[in-house]
């Protein structure tokens, strides 16, 4: 039996997958509710006999979807995407998102950049009028990553965000360390003016590898209920 967000979850995943056709090749997200949607892929394979390529956002990802019997290949084989499906931290009316919460924030950007079409699976909890409440994932590399945190907060003081606290993600004691060798630093802002001005200047801050902006990226966002019924946006 699902908890009620798990239904909620798993009702948004079970949509959204309705929109993945016979060969296409599919983004596959990362977290809780994007691991809804890789087993939902799953069941359609055996079930339909489903031909599909998918490249994975984790290596998390990359093992469910083996598992589940989906043919996973790297970005660069598949070359683009005919869609990709992905969780959220936070999406706003604009269907802006912040992503990250699950540190594979890097690799969901450029695979969803590279695919015609990015579907969120979300439940109502992600709904939010202006995003910052949740705290935005920053990748930075390892090397001079006080530094670049210092630049970051510097920044963050001419801009128009509530908060400016920031903090090291930590796995254990050690830093948590990404699929792509990088720290998180999360930015604590409570509400982002504007998403679009801050995503762009983040990215010019040298130890910055990316940021968990994703701004003009999704195309429709998914929400589960806990009663099982689905509402889209897009
Ligand atoms: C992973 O890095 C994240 O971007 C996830 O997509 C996000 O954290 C949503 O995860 P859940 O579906 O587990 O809430």
């Amino acid at each position: 039996d699902l908890s009620p967000i798990d239904k909620a979850k798993f009702a948004a995943a079970r949509r959204a997958v309705d929109f993945v056709e016979d060969g296409m090749r599919v983004g596959l997200g990362t977290g809780s509710t994007a691991a809804w949607m890789v087993r939902c892929l799953g069941e359609r394979i055996r079930d339909e006999g489903l031909q599909l390529i998918g490249v994975p956002t984790s290596t998390r990802t990359a093992d469910l979807a083996r598992q589940v019997g989906i043919k996973v290949v790297a970005l660069d084989e598949a070359k683009w995407l005919d869609i990709t499906i992905d969780g959220a931290d936070e999406f706003d009316p604009d269907l802006n998102l912040v992503k990250g919460g699950g540190g594979a924030l890097l690799q969901e950007k450029i695979v969803a950049t590279a695919s015609d079409q990015m579907i969120v699976i979300t439940d109502a909890s992600k709904e939010v009028n202006h995003l910052g409440a949740f705290p935005l994932p920053v990748e930075v590399v390892p090397f001079g990553w006080q530094v670049t945190r210092a630049l970051i907060e510097e920044l963050l003081d001419s801009m128009d965000v509530m908060g400016r606290q920031t903090s090291l993600r930590l796995n254990g004691q050690q830093p948590f360390v990404t699929d792509e060798g990088n720290y998180i630093v999360d930015l604590h802002l409570n509400r982002i003016g504007n998403p679009r001005q801050l995503a762009l200047v983040l990215n010019q801050i040298p130890g910055v590898v990316e940021n968990g902006l994703f701004i003009d990226i999704c195309d429709k966002v998914i929400i589960g209920g806990t009663d099982g019924k689905v509402e889209i946006r897009d």
